[in-house]
């Protein structure tokens, strides 16, 4: 009898379902809230309240997508933290009346493991997967670290941001220049035109394998207070520039801790994932990075990218091949690390 695992992701603004048969995706279901899109970033009472309208017809989807029956599932996988509360009580308590209903099991899932574990997302057997140990870049909204992979459960964090994000810092930049939020993919697009050594922003110098963004965000913030003054028009007559410069500094921050990561681990595997490995120069410059140092690149699909519910399910299915199932009285939490 097939395993299948159905994978609940509601950590953010995502409502997201999916299902992993024998390790293998049969579907994945993402629908994202534009409720938010007004308000310049994500509304938590406003998030939840869509996953509510979305979570049934979702997992419905995912279901018949996978041409599968309630019936035919092994276990239920849900994101249990880190997220806004809110949202993750949606999936889990619909993870949790799901399985009783069902009495089959339920499986707690780091967000962050998940996002780490989407490289193992296959849609045939014969799909590479990275070879452990691997070190991950993790970059997202909310996380900017680098991990030592050892198994599917052992994970270690090397390195990770003492302040913003890299996520934030495209994000919180690209709403200086006026620029939609999220801002990230919009930096992605017009840094395609710009100059990336235009600008120069500040760089941080802090020792080990840690990462910091606050210093950059202020001296961006700073550069266009200090032209705007001068020329109202400056944003306009630069966006391209002002992109690719930002987009620029960003990767080189994150090349130069992952190559020394790379030369102090000695790892033969080096994997991206998180929302901001969606970014075309992060792709490129971990590509390049991985040939210069002689290790093998796993650059993930963007679908797999961005909060998804197929890393949950994936996920899942470890924790389930583990028999490392969670009780009804697990709650979710806000906050948490790999
Ligand atoms: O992993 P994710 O979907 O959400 C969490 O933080 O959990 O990541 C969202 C982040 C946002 O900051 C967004 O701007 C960024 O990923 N992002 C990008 C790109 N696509 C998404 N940043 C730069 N370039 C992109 N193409």
């Amino acid at each position: 009898m097939s395993i299948n695992i159905l994978g609940i992701e509601s950590s953010c603004d995502d409502t997201s379902a999916a299902i992993i048969s024998d390790g293998l995706l049969l579907s994945n279901v993402i629908a994202s809230q534009s409720v938010h899109e007004e308000y310049g970033g994500v509304v938590p009472e406003l998030a939840s309240r869509a996953h509510q309208q979305n979570i049934v017809p979702v997992v419905d989807a995912a279901l018949r997508r996978a041409s599968l029956r309630p019936s035919d599932l092994s276990a239920i996988a849900f994101t249990r933290g880190p997220g806004l509360l809110g949202s993750l009580l949606v999936g889990t308590s619909f993870a949790k009346g799901m399985s009783l209903g069902l009495r089959i099991p339920i499986i707690d899932v780091n967000h962050l493991h998940a996002h780490v574990l989407s490289h193992f997302i296959r849609n045939n057997p014969d799909d590479r997967v990275p070879q452990f140990p691997y070190l991950c870049l993790l970059v997202s909204g909310g996380n900017s670290q680098i991990i030592l992979v050892r198994s599917h459960s052992d994970m270690e964090i090397l390195g990770q941001t003492i302040d913003d994000a890299a996520g934030e810092a495209f994000d919180k930049c690209a709403k200086v220049m006026g620029l939609p939020y999220p801002g990230g993919p919009h930096i992605d697009r017009l840094a395609a035109q710009g100059d990336p050594l235009r600008f120069r922003f500040a760089r941080p110098h802090i020792a080990g394998l840690d990462y910091s963004f606050s210093g950059l965000k202020t001296s961006f913030l700073y550069t266009l207070r200090y032209a705007l003054a001068g020329d109202p028009g400056f944003i306009e007559a630069n966006k391209a520039d002002l992109a690719a410069s930002l987009q620029h500094t960003i990767i080189e921050i994150l090349i130069d801790k992952l190559r020394k990561a790379i030369r102090q681990t000695r790892v033969a595997t080096v994997a991206i994932g998180g929302g901001v490995s969606a970014n075309s120069g992060v792709r490129e410059a971990v590509a390049q990075l991985c040939r210069e140092e002689g290790v093998e690149a796993f650059i993930p699909q963007r679908a797999f990218t961005t909060d998804n519910a197929a890393m949950v399910a994936i996920a899942g299915h470890f924790k389930y091949l583990d028999k490392d199932f969670c009780s009804y009285s697990e709650a979710p939490f806000a906050r948490v690390t790999v």
